[in-house]
């Protein structure tokens, strides 16, 4: 299964992510957290994206999106299939996309549209609560960690991510809209789109996603 996670920034793509990759035993590859990642690690890919400004709200360029893409997923764990989070996000990287999996004889086999008005998503930016050492997740409301303000795995203080502030959520809404907001239509007019209500709590949203995956007629 290779299915891509489309949706503006906060409306829980990471959330979904996570529990469809423990479901289908497949990795989640999120752009996102492979740049914080990089970054945090001071890598050569940190360094890079460190120059685009990804704290502000502002795109990594498409080439080097493309690379560190292709790069992750030539790797053995995603031969059995893999989720993108956060990828592509624009249309030359839907096109790219479509390339690199042609190479290598496979195909995109469905998206997943994750929908939910703003209001919400700007409630769910302001309680987001991550933890800086796995990465993990959190929503002081809708998915509060046993204890508060710690990481429920590591035990790690949780923090604000800086691309929360709300200043920047302002300009990341817009960049969402401007660039990738067309991939919605892309790919609905390749017949790969299923439209998912992600207003509802974690478990439910999650519940729809499964009845999707397993009444899709799979282009395998
Ligand atoms: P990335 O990390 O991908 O950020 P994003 O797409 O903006 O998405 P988020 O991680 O903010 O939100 P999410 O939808 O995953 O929501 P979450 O599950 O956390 O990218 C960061 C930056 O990297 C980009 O801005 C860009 O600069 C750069 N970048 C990455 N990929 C790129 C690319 N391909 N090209 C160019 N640049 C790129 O949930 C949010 C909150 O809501 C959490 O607190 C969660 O607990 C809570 N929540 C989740 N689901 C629910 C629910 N159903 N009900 C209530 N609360 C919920």
């Amino acid at each position: 299964m290779i299915l891509v996670l489309l949706g503006p920034p906060g409306v829980g793509k990471g959330t979904q992510a996570s529990r469809i990759s423990v479901h289908y035993d497949i990795p989640s590859v999120s752009t996102g957290a492979m740049f914080r990642d990089a970054v945090a690690r001071g890598t050569e890919l940190g360094r890079t994206i460190q120059r685009y400004r990804i704290d502000k709200g502002e795109y990594v360029p498409d080439e080097v999106v493309v690379t560190a893409v292709k790069d992750r997923i030539a790797e053995q764990d995603c031969k059995v299939g893999f989720l993108l989070d956060g990828f592509p996000r624009t249309t030359p990287q839907a096109e790219a996309l479509n390339r690199l999996l042609s190479e290598q004889s496979r195909r995109l086999n469905g998206v997943l549209n994750f929908a939910a008005p703003i209001n919400e998503i700007v409630q769910r930016f302001s309680g987001r609560r991550v933890c800086p050492n796995d990465g993990s997740t959190y929503h002081i409301e809708h998915q509060p960690p046993l204890q508060s303000g710690l990481c429920d795995l590591c035990k790690t203080p949780l923090i604000t991510r800086p691309d929360d502030d709300a200043e920047v959520v302002k300009r990341r809404l817009e960049v969402y809209a401007e660039k990738t907001a067309p991939l919605v239509a892309y790919y609905e007019k390749a017949g790969l789109l299923r439209t998912i209500d992600a207003t509802k709590e974690p478990e439910t949203v999650f519940g729809q996603v499964i009845a999707v995956l397993e009444g899709w007629q799979w282009h395998i």
